[in-house]
Parts: structure tokens; sequence; C-alpha cells
């Protein structure tokens, strides 16, 4: 496994493997890897000769007041966890690496059809942030696939439109969502929950699972689910953000079977989001 921090060395060795033939698989991370992420490495693993994982606490995706200072940053573990998944590099960048102009944020890429909604709307800013560094990073690495979490249901699905879009030659492929034994979701965010939140937050996947299982069976006032679902969550101690019944392929007003169930609520400083898609 090759451990790269430097752009010119990177350069180089994505140029050695291209000239090969080699294809090769993205998946980027912010670090402190957990099963969540170890199962994308692995699944990234079949999907071509080279698998590259890049390591970046990306600063221009947390909003002000967010917790990119604290952000658990756990390089030497997460080196250790990947030497065990046969990944061929671990790039590593530092933030001037990737932001090279010191003295402003430089070129920012904005999605505006899904950077607004949902966490773009109470995390303003955010979806820009992740737009921007991917799209530095797909440049970067020029992978041929890049895998990512369904877990970011609204990050996924901006990903591909930003591919679409800026007509990047690259396959994103979706991971489904890892979770704990109880429903919660992993995420590098469940350790800011002390025990009794951590007992608290799988009713957020219960509360998914609820919503789903009432549309399957025929409630269609999903105006009324929303508020049930909200409901549910304050009464487990959630303060939440949204509750919302989408259509999966945009986001937009749900207009046939095909949608997604999206929730964000937050236990003390642990804002958890989850989602489950309900036909398709
Ligand atoms: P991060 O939160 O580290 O997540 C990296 C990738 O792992 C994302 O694609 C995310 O959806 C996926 N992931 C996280 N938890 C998961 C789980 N429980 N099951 C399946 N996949 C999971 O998402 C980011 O980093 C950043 O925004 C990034 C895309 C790296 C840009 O900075």
């Amino acid at each position: 496994m090759i451990e790269i921090r430097v752009t010119a060395d990177l350069r180089r060795q994505i140029r050695t493997w291209k000239t090969a033939g080699d294809s090769i698989v993205l998946v980027p991370t912010l670090g402190n890897l957990h099963a969540g992420h170890l199962a994308l490495v692995q699944a990234a693993r079949t999907h071509g000769h080279r698998v590259v994982v890049s390591i970046f606490v990306n600063p221009t995706q947390f909003v002000a007041g967010e917790d990119y200072e604290q952000y658990p940053r756990t390089l030497e573990a997460d080196l250790e966890h990947l030497e065990h998944y046969a990944v061929d590099l671990v790039y590593c960048p530092g933030v001037s690496d990737i932001y090279p102009d010191p003295t402003s944020p430089g070129t920012e890429v904005s999605v505006p059809a899904l950077d607004g909604i949902f966490c773009g709307a109470s995390r303003p800013g955010h979806f820009t942030g992740v737009a921007t560094v991917v799209t530095r990073l797909f440049n970067l690495v020029q992978p041929d696939k890049a895998v990512f979490g369904e877990k970011d249901y609204q990050q996924l699905l901006l990903i591909r439109k930003l591919v679409h879009d800026l007509h990047f030659p690259i396959e994103i492929i979706a991971h489904p969502t890892v979770r704990e034994a109880d429903g919660l979701a992993l995420s590098s965010r469940n350790q800011y929950l002390d025990e009794s939140q951590r007992q608290a937050a799988p009713t957020l996947y219960q509360t998914l699972c609820s919503i789903r299982d009432r549309i399957l069976s025929g409630e269609g006032d999903y105006g009324a689910l929303e508020r049930y679902g909200r409901q549910r969550l304050e009464e487990a101690g959630f303060r939440v953000d949204y509750v919302s019944i989408a259509a999966a392929g945009d986001l937009g007003e749900p207009r046939d079977d095909d949608c997604v169930v999206l929730a964000a609520a937050s236990l003390g400083r642990a804002r958890l989001i989850d989602n489950l898609r309900v036909g398709g």
C-alpha cells in the first residue's frame, strides 16, 4: 500500500497505472474509518484494478460552528485498517494540496438543484464544500469509478448530478448503508453519543422503517407520516431537523412509488442522518 501526501507523487503514480491500462476506483473519505467505510473499500476492490482511498478532513464542507476542529483524526489507525483491505494507494493530502490558494477559497462547484434543500438548508454551504472537494479529488486521482455510501443519500445524488453535468467520465457506484445490529447507521459522529443517547439513537432507523412500512401498506398522507416521524423522534429526545418523504431520483415531490424517507436529527452534539428507500 502506497501512502502519498504530495500532489506530484500522486500524479506520477496515477500516470504509471493509466499507462499500464489499469482502471482506478476511488473511495473518498474524511478518515476515522469504520466498518461502513471499509465496506465501500471492499466493494471498490471488485470494480477495478487499483483502489485509491482518500483521507481528507475537508474544511470547506464544515459550516461555521460545526465540528471541523473536533472531527476525529485517526490516520495511524486508518492506515492500519486499510492494510487489511488490499488498498493500492492512500492519498492523505494537506489542506494546501487541495486548496492551493491560501488567500481565498478559490474555484467552487455548486449543484443548485440539490444543495439548498434538506441537509443543505440547515448547513448552508456544506454541499458546495462537498462538490468542490470531490471535483478536485476527481481531477487529481482521475478515477474510472468512485464509490459512495447510500447513508449520505443527498450527497450521493449530488455527486451523480455533478458527474453528469460536468461530463466526468466516472461511474458512480452506490453502496448500501452499513448498520449496527440495532439498526443505527455507522457514522464517525456516533462516538459523540453518551450512553443514554446511544440507547435512544436507533429510534431514528426504527422511525424510518415504520414510515416505510406504512407507505407500503397504503397510507398516502405523507404530511401526516412526516409529522408522526417528527413526533416520535422528539419523544425519544431528538432535536429534529427534518423528516421527509421525497422522490428517490431528485428529492423533489414524490410522484410515484419510488421514494425515499429521509431524516436528520440531533442527540446532544451528534447530528445523525439516515434514509430508507421505499419502492424503486
Ligand atoms: P465520510 O463521512 O468519511 O464518508 C465517506 C464515504 O463513506 C461516503 O460515501 C459515505 O456515504 C460513506 N459512509 C459513511 N458511513 C456509512 C455507512 N454507515 N454505510 C455505508 N457508507 C457509509 O462523506 C464524506 O466523508 C465526505 O463528504 C466526502 C465525500 C469524503 C467529501 O469530503
